[in-house]
């Protein structure tokens, strides 16, 4: 039926990396995710290895090339390590495919039937911005745990850091091109338009960004779409776009019940927050009224507050997790508020500016 739903939800996001392996252990010990799968040449895989990782309903596989002349290595030669695949559940890949064939915006690969002991499933694979891809795929014949091709792997056992779901996945294009790809969503799959900030919303002295929300499902999948604005200095939505080499995921929002349990326990895990600045803090209670969490408890782990007519919200960004200054991870945790820390852009801006001026690139 052209008017259901063609998408469910995210299945999982497939990074591109230089070493699966160091990027497995990092998502293990770092931030608590669980290893539960791998692919490669034990699996019956020749060409490349695979990590499966979750962590609630998240699913992020780390995929390393095992040869020289393959196009992983040239996707990371260009991009560095980034993310290569969202994919997405789809209800029946025959309707989803029928659907987006009516509207004509979307391009998709044939449906790819992988058959298995435990099932068969379907996919379609359609492109994004850059080089990112969209795989489609419908489950409804399979029924492993585990992708086509996974085994299950011994793994350490480790403490999870309280992370469930992604709340959103942000991507980066070109200037003049974000209205493009909102409508790629609106209208190659029938996302719906959140909300829009313009440059003088997000912007501080030197860098500014234009910024624009789809989403389906009920908010099940939320894609945040930046572009660079004009600013006295390089934005860092041009900076991501100068390393990546292409637009490209810029973060990935994932949700916590709290905040200040997961991210104290990353921090003393070693993973590396952007810093805030202190002045923040001291007046938050102005901007954002009263909370449930301590301040000088926030403060004391530089996490951001911002409020809406529906609520607040925390959050915190990682610094990148690559070499490259590309792809980082927001940790949130949502009390009501159904926007993305609008009000926290410029004190965000200005400590991610401390850190672009650090690398010579403001
Ligand atoms: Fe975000």
């Amino acid at each position: 039926m052209a008017s259901d739903k063609i998408l469910d939800s995210v299945d999982a996001l497939e990074f591109y990396v230089g070493s699966a392996k160091e990027w497995s252990y990092f998502h293990q010990y770092g931030l608590g995710f669980k290893l539960v799968g791998y692919s490669g040449p034990e699996t019956g895989v020749r060409d490349r290895v695979s990590y499966l990782l979750k962590q609630g309903d998240i699913k992020f596989i780390f995929t390393n090339t095992l040869f020289p002349t393959s196009p992983i290595i040239e996707h990371t030669r260009i991009h560095g390590d980034g993310v290569r695949d969202i994919s997405m559940k789809v209800p029946d890949i025959n309707e989803t495919v029928a659907e987006i064939d009516r509207r004509g915006v979307v391009k998709h690969g044939p449906i790819k039937k992988i058959k298995t002991d435990n099932g068969t499933l379907y996919s379609s694979i359609s492109n994004s911005f850059g080089e990112t891809l969209h795989s489609l795929n419908d489950y409804g014949e399979y029924e492993d745990e585990l992708p086509p091709g996974f085994k299950e792997i011994e793994s350490p056992d480790i403490k999870p850091t309280g992370i469930k779901k992604i709340d959103h996945i942000v991507g980066n294009v070109e200037d003049k091109k974000m209205d493009q790809w909102v409508e790629y969503y609106t209208k190659g799959f029938g996302f719906d338009q959140l909300i829009s900030f313009d440059d003088k919303d997000i912007s501080t002295e030197y860098s500014a960004l234009r910024s624009k929300v789809v989403h389906y499902n009920n908010r099940k999948i939320i894609f945040p779409i930046n572009e660079p604005a004009l600013g006295l200095k390089k934005s860092q939505i041009q900076e991501y776009i100068d390393y990546y080499n292409s637009p490209g995921v810029q973060h990935i929002a994932m949700e916590t019940d709290d905040i200040i349990k997961t991210v104290a326990d990353m921090k003393s895990r070693g993973i590396e927050f952007l810093s805030t600045p202190s002045i923040y803090y001291e007046t938050l209670e102005d901007r954002v009224g009263k909370i449930k969490e301590d301040v000088d408890k926030l403060q004391e782990l530089d996490i951001l507050v911002d409020r809406d007519d529906d609520g607040y919200l925390l959050q915190i960004f990682t610094k990148p997790v690559g070499d490259r200054p590309t792809v980082f991870y927001e940790v949130i945790q949502r009390r009501g508020a159904t926007s993305f820390g609008k009000g926290n852009f410029k004190s965000l801006f200005q400590s991610i500016e401390v850190e672009q001026a650090k690398r010579g690139n403001l």
